[in-house]
């Protein structure tokens, strides 16, 4: 039995955000907690702000000094950032989302890590067959540092142009550490490139090829961003590891949610060569039910397993807060956005309990 005196400790970054961010961030901390009771693991909390709340407060999307913070901490729990009040279109007024894009440079958070894996107990929710999506179960790995997010861009005159740019060095850390955890899994690497008309995608592929080339063990498959996008919903089981750019990843990653029948239970974690991770739900802000007590919590709970399992290693505990969330939907546990029609729901603090409730007795 472990005593609190040899518990494992852990210092967490958490930064709420805005709308629906600080809730569900709360809601992951109490299911953190409770797993690290029982897990023998105590989490020290640290909270930053980022999004449209250090604009209100500070002028600017993220408060000072915040990555130095975050790089002395051992993980980052983000919530969510923005909403129509920081909506703009002139380039020289602040936006939350550069918050996001400054704190994944900052701590050169190269890989984006998507897991989706469909829920049993929401196949039939899903906009999709259930036949379709039953099983399906791959990654999204999106390169999270380079392409149109980070090239120079530009209005000129009565244009605009942005630039999609990408060095050998980016592109193969990156199908590097797709292969890497192809190797846990069904070993195989969709590299995803829009090679017949892009350069910077010739470029990738003849990198992914190299790539493939060291892991004879796992096979390496190259698909165009728009086969892929139809194939994600003519036949989302043939794939396992998917491995893209910036761009297309965003896109992809957003189609690839749906298969799982609501984009409010799907995790992600960033990660870098070596320093701090980010973990945070794939979902937005959802400014119309912000502050009512009605989010999904789920997907920042996944997002906190992830947490567990890759930023302190704590797997047994990562796998019980899983579990823990599947229990609680096998016994018909549901928030609205996941909940069938005329089925009854519940807020973000009875799906928490029923969350918890689930990890007491798992
Ligand atoms: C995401 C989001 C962000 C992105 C936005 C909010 C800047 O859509 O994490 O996928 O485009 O990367
Ligand atoms: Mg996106």
């Amino acid at each position: 039995m472990t005593t609190p005196a040899n518990y494992r400790d852990y210092r967490v970054m958490t930064l709420p955000g805005d709308g629906i961010g600080p809730e569900i961030v709360a809601a992951a901390r109490q299911v953190l907690d409770a797993a690290g009771r029982r897990h023998g693991y105590l989490l020290a909390y640290e909270e930053g702000v980022m999004g449209g709340c250090a604009i209100d407060a500070f002028g600017t999307p993220m408060e000072e000094g915040l990555i130095e913070r975050c790089q002395k901490c051992d993980a980052v729990l983000l919530g969510a950032v923005g909403g129509p009040k920081w909506e703009t279109t002139d380039p020289h007024q602040p936006r939350p989302e550069q918050a996001l894009l400054g704190i994944r440079k900052g701590l050169r958070l190269f890989a984006n890590l998507r897991p989706v894996k469909t829920f049993p107990a929401l196949v039939h929710n899903s906009t999709l067959k259930p036949e379709v999506i039953d099983g399906v179960d791959m990654i999204v790995i999106r390169e999270l540092t380079g392409g149109a997010y980070f090239g120079k861009r530009e209005r000129v005159g009565d244009s605009a142009y942005d630039t999609m740019l990408y060095s050998e060095a980016e592109v193969d850390r990156l199908v590097e550490y797709a292969f890497g955890v192809a190797e846990g899994r069904r070993k195989l690497v969709h590299s995803i490139d829009k090679a017949n008309v892009l350069e910077s995608s010739r470029l990738w592929r003849e990198v992914a090829i190299r790539v493939g080339a060291r892991h004879p063990d796992i096979e390496l498959r190259h698909m165009y961003v728009d086969n892929c996008a139809m194939q994600f919903i003519r036949e989302p089981r043939q794939f396992d590891v998917i491995a893209t750019e910036n761009l297309f990843g965003d896109v992809l990653s957003d189609e690839s949610a749906m298969l799982t029948g609501s984009i409010g239970m799907l995790p992600s974690a960033s990660v870098g060569a070596e320093g701090v991770s980010l973990y945070e739900p794939i979902h937005g802000t959802a400014p119309d039910i912000a502050g009512k007590g009605l989010a999904n919590p789920c997907a920042t709970i996944l997002s906190a397993a992830m947490m567990l399992d890759l930023s302190f290693g704590e797997r047994e505990a990562a796998r019980a807060v899983e579990r823990a969330v599947e229990t609680a939907l096998d016994l018909g546990a549901r928030t609205a956005d996941i909940a069938a029609p005329g089925e009854q729901s519940l807020g973000t603090a009875e799906m928490t309990d029923a969350i918890l409730a689930a990890l007491a007795a798992g």
